[in-house]
């Protein structure tokens, strides 16, 4: 079959992204301008921020990602850009300007759910490093700063079919991650950071209970995809949990300290966050993140083990993480149960994973009609190509 060059554009939250991948397996280009400096004093991303870095950044990132490919725009067969979900100003910008690109150029478009974006991270460097044998249904867990979703995914021929079988039902682990870390005066966003200073302490310091749902998601009863047990995640209690310990160890002033230092270092490392950490705070990150860890672990494979899956994927910006994807390689090993994780640059957000994703429906030839739109909460559901 002859190669096929895709143009793919994701603009969903702060990372601006545009990559060339060659027939959903090899990355020409891929670039990820990330708009981290921007949102940092405000502790988080801020919409209207956004937006306005997407449209400063979109046409010389797309510009670049053409030069590192050697592509022109003659070449690329076709354009793929990120639908939703995510912050509709900024989803707008990639959506605005690839449609105006593939109506001049006269090329397709092809509309891509960001979360299936991240599933095909995963296969697509499968892809590369030459392993075409991942066996399915795939479970895969999508950990983001916007999602803790477990999808079980189903590929017959050229139909892709993903069923939601679990979620978080307040905030997202990667959102716990940052809420967590500008409490504690630690900066945005939180996961890298707690991800290095958690090896620095004790994780067993302190005893936190992630949630456990026993009751029915009331949105989703009666639906045909409770036939399956849902395996939902809760987060918004250990991040209280994490407040209260802080104020009742009396730990506000030095935090203040902490913030107000940090505050005035351009580009803090890992040094300069451990000059300004007690042991006291080094146990609470670590405890915080085993018990994150833990949580998703467990669920997860629990969930594996009930829906039958053949594969366990771990994708999106929270599976960096290095005590995740340890616990997750032991613990599957022992389930024999085979996982694949993304490399780092290709868990968070980028355009590669949405140009791999739009590849099946290239062969598919299922493209979006020139007047659909930004869709903030696209649900990714039992999608039938
Ligand atoms: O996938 P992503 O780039 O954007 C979303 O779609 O949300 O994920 C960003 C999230 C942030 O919450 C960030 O703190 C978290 O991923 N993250 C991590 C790590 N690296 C990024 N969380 C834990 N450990 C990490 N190493
Ligand atoms: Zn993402």
């Amino acid at each position: 079959m002859a190669d096929t060059f895709i143009l793919g554009i994701e603009s969903s939250c702060d990372e601006t992204g545009a990559a060339v991948v060659r027939s959903g397996e090899q990355i020409l280009s891929n670039v990820v301008f990330s708009q981290i400096a921007t949102h940092m004093p405000y502790g988080g991303v801020v919409p209207e921020l956004a937006s306005r870095e997407h449209l400063r950044a979109i046409v010389p990132v797309v510009r670049k990602a053409m030069a590192d490919a050697g592509q022109t725009y003659q070449s690329v067969d076709a354009l793929a850009v990120t639908q939703g979900p995510g912050l509709a100003g900024a989803l707008l910008v990639g959506l605005s300007y690839a449609k105006a690109l593939a109506f001049a150029l006269d090329k397709p478009l092809i509309a891509v759910n960001h979360l299936e974006g991240h599933i095909h991270a995963v296969l697509l460097e499968e892809r590369q490093k030459g392993n075409h044998e991942v066996n399915f249904p795939v479970l895969a867990l999508v950990v983001s700063g916007g999602h803790t979703h477990l999808y079980l995914a189903e590929q017959k021929g050229k139909s892709w079919s993903y069923g939601n079988i679990g979620h978080t039902r307040d905030d997202a682990a990667g959102e716990a991650f940052d809420k967590v870390a500008k409490l504690l005066g630690l900066g945005y966003p939180g996961g890298p950071i707690i991800d290095r200073l958690s090896s620095h302490g004790d994780a067993k310091a302190v005893k936190f209970a992630t949630s456990q749902i026993k009751h029915p998601d009331r949105k989703n009863r009666g639906k045909s995809d409770n036939l399956i047990a849902r395996t939902d995640f809760s987060y918004s209690g250990i991040k209280t949990a994490v407040l209260r310990y802080v104020e009742t160890h009396g730990m506000a002033a030095a935090i203040a300290r902490r913030r107000n230092t940090l505050a005035g270092i351009e580009k803090p490392n890992l040094e300069d966050y451990l000059a300004l950490c007690d042991m006291e705070t080094l146990n609470l990150v670590a405890s915080f993140q085993r018990a994150m860890v833990e949580d998703l672990v467990a669920k997860t494979l629990t969930a594996a083990e009930a829906c039958e899956a053949a594969t366990l994927f771990v994708t999106g910006g929270v599976a960096a993480n290095q005590e995740l994807r340890q616990r997750f390689e032991s613990e599957s090993a022992q389930q024999g149960l085979p996982v694949f994780f993304p490399s780092r640059p290709l868990s968070t957000d980028n355009a590669a994973m949405i140009a791999a994703a739009a590849y099946p429906k290239w062969l598919a030839r299922d493209f979006a009609p020139m007047d659909f739109s930004a869709e903030a909460s696209l649900p990714l559901q039992r999608i039938q190509v």
